[in-house]
């Protein structure tokens, strides 16, 4: 399993992966009320959501009274977030962008970035560069609510392969220990046609501790810990790991 410093390029496209499965756009809603809530916003305060794809949170903040800017690097998956507000009947403003390079400056009055989205880099200071980015774009006191993989869980449960039926796909999934993450090979198998496709990914594995402690390192300070959009508490048994950070 040989990994691209720049797979992300070949990975996020419809034609092998879109994150708005019918399955997770119906989560959207209750995915982000709880964000919402924690967040505790006005009507016209200024989010950002990072990594905002098919936009399925974004359209979600926007009905509610938001601002939001969505940045992704995927051209195909902004314009699926366009036309979702479209259809939605709500603003969004969407830049195309790469996250380690956010050109904002107290700009927002909180931050999200969702459903792993974080942790592709093979060098961490990448990592660092995007929280750093993250925290220049808040206004003084913003919140960042992260969501991503629980490395605690994964470490403890690692099995090296398993294979899910999708509906149109098959998805096989084969993984090994890199560095301080997983390199993981997902072979794609289309139903109808047959067609076979393989992507090698990366994804760097944070716990409570090693996400703190890069917060921290950016400037923004970890101030709660949940399990997942439940509100459930973290543990080494939840499949998520979810962060309410302040810009120290
Ligand atoms: C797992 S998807 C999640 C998308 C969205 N947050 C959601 O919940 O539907 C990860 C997203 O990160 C984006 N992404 C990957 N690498 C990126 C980069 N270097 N800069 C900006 N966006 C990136 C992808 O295009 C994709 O939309």
């Amino acid at each position: 399993m040989k990994i691209a410093s720049d797979w992300q390029s070949g990975f996020f496209k419809n034609s092998f992966y879109n994150p708005a499965s019918p399955a997770a756009v119906a989560h959207a809603p209750a995915e982000a009320a709880f964000v919402l809530k924690q967040l505790k916003l006005k009507k016209g305060a200024a989010l950002l959501d990072l990594c905002c794809g098919p936009g399925r949170h974004a359209v979600e903040f926007a009905r509610k009274g938001l601002l939001v800017t969505g940045v992704d690097f995927s051209g195909e998956y902004l314009k699926e977030a366009a036309a979702r507000a479209k259809k939605k009947k709500t603003p969004l403003r969407l830049l195309r962008g790469d996250m380690r390079r956010l050109k904002f400056s107290r700009e927002f009055d909180a931050a999200v970035n969702l459903f792993t989205s974080f942790g592709y880099f093979l060098k961490f200071s990448d990592d660092l560069k995007t929280l750093k980015g993250v925290a220049r774009a808040l206004l003084p006191g913003g919140l960042f609510l992260i969501d991503i993989i629980n490395g605690d869980l994964i470490r403890r449960n690692f099995t090296p392969r398993d294979w899910h039926d999708l509906g149109d796909h098959y998805l096989l999934e084969a993984r090994r220990p890199f560095k301080d993450g997983q390199v993981n090979t997902w072979t794609r198998i289309d139903k109808k046609t047959g067609r076979i496709q393989e992507r090698t990914f990366f994804d760097r594995m944070y716990d409570k501790r090693s996400l703190s402690a890069a917060l921290r390192k950016a400037g923004l300070e970890p101030l709660k810990f949940w399990g997942g959009f439940d509100g459930r508490p973290l543990s080494a048994k939840t499949i998520r790991l979810i962060c309410l950070a302040r810009k120290a």
